[in-house]
């Protein structure tokens, strides 16, 4: 879920990220909500790859 125009930020808890969009948790793991109050859609799966000293991320 994206309403805003800006970029959302998010914080790491163990297993599970928050984003402090909408305040939704997210299993890491599989990307499935854990707030479906909130919203039941999951994260989406990006590939990425390591370059150097750069996380690179393909949309
Ligand atoms: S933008 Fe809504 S939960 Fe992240």
């Amino acid at each position: 879920m994206r309403t805003a125009t800006s970029p959302p930020r998010a914080w790491w808890r163990g297993d599970y990220v928050i984003c402090t969009c909408h305040w939704c948790r997210f299993d890491l793991r599989t990307g499935a909500s854990l707030t479906p109050e909130l919203t039941a859609e999951p994260l989406k799966k990006l590939r990425y790859r390591i370059e150097g000293d750069e996380l690179v991320v393909e949309f």
